[in-house]
């Protein structure tokens, strides 16, 4: 059951947070709808530019209707990630997507603004919830003073100016996180204090946590030991999922985590078999491995088990 982005985050406002998986290809998809059904949570399936491209736009919306049919009991929204205006209307008009991102956040603010409102009133007339972004994420070199470090994350009062005059479901904040493998350099951490300053501004209004990979110790090990060359990498510390939730955060966009998993299956089984050339064995261990990782964010986000509860809440 598709739903919108907004309808699932009445149900979890600060009691727990919902993953936002990024997909690409059918094992993705696959792994991502199991483990959500294994650990029985609602969740947001999350498709870039770059995963709209990397086949064809219609192949994952027909994988993904696909999922729903194999799954009838998923409670779930698709939900463009990181989206300019164009992708966003045309996904608006597709008649497909329950959730877009505009993500003007590079944009001066009143410029932000103005983009964001057209949105809004596109995808509204259709239903469709909006997440729009404020501050930089990530970009935070290492060892820059606080002032700098400030200047990037999400200002509070102009955050709740930003919602109050676009009219958007939910907001991505700079809240000290970023995109990717390498993380907190130097000094950097997550900044609570900002998150709660925001909720007491715009207290029950949805915020978003892009760039949350937890990005394992162990898993970077493996990789590495396997041929990989990922030394440095670090990610955010899973224990903090939940805290953030109690502070509004209604989505953690978990991506790179994925792609680790995929990396070490795919490194480990090509170098314990060298004779092998048929992709479908390592595929189907994969979709095992993936479906795995996601039921153990799930129970981090607090989403799993919840499935039942939003189902009937949102069945009505
Ligand atoms: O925030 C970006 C996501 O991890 C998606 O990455 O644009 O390479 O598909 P991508
Ligand atoms: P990670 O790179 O930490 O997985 O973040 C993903 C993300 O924010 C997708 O929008
Ligand atoms: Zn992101």
């Amino acid at each position: 059951m598709i739903v919108t982005t907004k309808e699932l985050y009445q149900q979890c406002y600060g009691k727990y947070a919902i993953g936002g998986y990024n997909i690409n290809n059918a094992e993705q998809t696959m792994g991502l709808f199991r483990g959500n059904i294994e650990s029985k949570a609602p969740f947001i399936v999350q498709i870039s530019k770059g995963a709209r491209s990397y086949t064809h736009k219609k192949m994952l919306e027909a994988m993904i209707r696909a999922a729903d049919e194999i799954f009838p009991e998923a409670v779930f929204a698709v939900h463009l990630d990181h989206g300019d205006e164009e992708t966003c209307y045309d996904c608006i008009e597709s008649g497909f997507y329950s959730s877009v991102m505009i993500d003007a956040s590079h944009l001066p603010f009143e410029e932000n603004i103005a983009v964001t409102k057209r949105v809004v009133e596109r995808a509204h007339a259709k239903g469709i919830s909006v997440e729009a972004e404020l501050g930089q994420l990530g970009g935070v070199e290492e060892d820059i003073s606080v002032d700098e470090e400030k200047a990037h994350l999400t200002d509070p009062k102009q955050a709740a100016e930003f919602i109050e005059r676009t009219g958007c479901d939910s907001l991505a904040c700079a809240i000290g996180t970023s995109h990717g493998a390498f993380k907190f350099k130097g000094k950097q951490r997550i900044h609570f204090e900002v998150l709660e300053a925001i909720q007491k501004l715009v207290p029950g209004f949805p915020l978003v946590m892009h760039g949350s990979s937890s990005v394992p110790e162990e898993e970077v090990k493996r990789i590495n030991a396997a041929g990989g060359k990922l030394e440095g990498a670090s990610g955010v510390d899973p224990s903090q999922y939940l805290p953030a939730a109690k502070l509004g955060v209604c989505k953690i966009n978990i991506d790179t985590d994925g792609r680790l998993v995929w990396t070490r299956v795919h490194r480990e089984f090509f170098r314990d078999h060298p004779e092998v050339f048929d992709f479908r064995p390592i595929g189907k261990v994969f979709m095992e491995e993936y479906a795995k990782f996601i039921a153990s964010r799930n129970e981090l986000l607090g989403s799993a088990g919840r499935l039942d509860e939003v189902r009937a809440a949102l069945s009505k």
